[in-house]
């Protein structure tokens, strides 16, 4: 029998059908609720609304679970890559042989950028934070397209896996075209055999004269911390890339705005955060047990512990923290920063006041300490976390915009403002 929830509003009570997910989450369905009692829900934040139904990510926060399609993110990380996990959650399910050789063909192809867009990067400043930068040049990108593919009108299943291909390739491009301007560096064309992690530090660190080798480690490192970015169900820049598409913007300028969203320090920014967090704690002569006592007087913040979903060790952070724990060894990197944050996770984990609140190291703070330890700029981190999240960014624009009953997001709220105001001329403002 269809479950329902009855509400009594005054002496009117109405029933509300409950919305069960094929993981037993269940939802109160309020689309009539304005319309039958006049109410509206107020729910700042979003803590308790789901915003729309989705086949594509699985959390449980309280388990600590993540799957991408059903998949558990620990077998992905284990036995997918970043570019098969990005096929897995935007078309649905892992790519055939045939479907990988495509997939990867297209990004081969895609990873150069139009020379008269090289330009562009030469108008900002050097010192430009890169995520203005890459907002901006993945609307650029779209300016520079002949085809269709950024059409949201455009169901051509070969369009939109030519548009997903090409964002996601050239995305990784800018990023390092982005890296080289600010530093002043010589840009550095693609090359198609390299894989698309090789490519991507190929183009960051090589030099026309001087290769960059690309050693195993650092490059399945950082394939891994993309693939565990790759989507997180409906998050704050998800969220935005969700509303921005409803309007029937555009594929590129709706991942656009999910940089923008991506680059605040309570989202994809909290990875700079924490290294700049630590940066302080080495500069001031802190030790790690007097940081955590400030943190616990509430005189300093603790970036990378916590999360808002979940209440149990983040799987992402699980990985990372053994991944962290081969790489660092491997690479034999000796940075103090390195050794505070190691201590701080130490110390954390097995103090009552940090496992009480279930404030566990999150995935910031471990891929925070790989991207430092195989030498990503600090000020690329977000970055790094934006190439990651687009495959999830382009996976759920693509959801919302087939959804055949479709509208353009538009939350009400409720009004506190002054009551109905007279305008005063300014001869009589005084
Ligand atoms: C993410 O991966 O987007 C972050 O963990 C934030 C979130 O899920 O709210």
């Amino acid at each position: 029998m269809a479950r329902v929830a009855t509400l009594t509003i005054g002496d009117k009570k109405i029933e509300l059908p409950v919305i069960v997910g094929s993981e037993g989450e269940a939802a109160i369905d309020i689309a009539k609720l304005r319309a039958e009692t006049g109410h509206i829900t107020y729910d700042p934040a979003y803590g308790n609304t789901g915003a729309c139904q989705s086949a594509i990510t699985f959390i449980d926060g309280d388990k600590g679970y993540l799957r991408y399609r059903g998949i558990p993110i620990e077998q992905l990380a284990e036995q997918s890559d970043f570019i098969e996990t990005a096929w897995l959650l935007i078309f649905g399910h892992l790519p055939t042989r045939a479907e990988r050789a495509r997939f990867d063909a297209r990004l081969a192809v895609d990873a150069h950028i139009h020379e008269a867009f090289k330009h562009h990067f030469e108008g900002f400043p050097s010192n430009a934070p890169p995520m203005a930068i890459l907002s901006a040049m993945i609307n650029t990108a779209a300016c520079f397209a002949t085809a269709t593919y950024a059409d949201p009108d455009t169901h051509d299943p070969e369009a939109f896996e030519e548009a997903a291909a090409r964002l996601i390739s050239k995305v990784r491009t800018i990023a390092a075209y982005t890296y080289r301007m600010t530093k002043g560096l010589p840009y550095i064309y693609p090359d198609p055999k390299l894989s698309y992690v090789a490519n991507f530090l190929h183009m960051m660190f090589s030099m026309p004269y001087a290769p960059y080798e690309v050693h195993k480690e650092v490059e399945e490192a950082l394939d891994l911390i993309l693939t565990l970015h790759a989507d997180h169900e409906q998050n704050c820049s998800t969220s935005t890339v969700r509303m921005v598409g409803s309007s029937k913007a555009n594929l590129f300028a709706s991942c656009a705005a999910g940089v923008c969203a991506l680059w605040g320090p309570l989202h994809g920014g909290a990875n700079v955060e924490v290294l700049e967090m630590l940066d302080t704690i080495h500069k001031g002569g802190v030790t790690a047990e007097d940081y955590l006592k400030q943190v616990k007087e509430k005189k300093v913040l603790l970036y990378g512990f916590g999360h808002r979903v979940y209440k149990n060790f983040d799987p992402r952070a699980r990985i990372l923290k053994e991944s962290s724990d081969k790489v660092l060894a491997k690479l034999g990197v000796k940075d103090p920063l390195l050794d505070i944050a190691r201590r701080l996770e130490e110390l954390a984990l097995k103090d009552s006041y940090f496992v009480d609140r279930k404030l566990y190291p999150n995935v910031d703070f471990y891929s925070g300490i790989i991207m430092k330890a195989i030498g990503i700029p600090v000020s690329m981190f977000t970055v790094m976390f934006a190439i990651g999240r687009m495959p999830g960014w382009i996976a759920q624009w693509k959801e919302q915009r087939d959804e055949p009953n479709g509208r353009i997001a538009r939350p009400r709220q409720i009004y506190v403002g002054p009551t109905k105001t007279d305008y005063v001329p300014m001869e009589r403002r005084g």
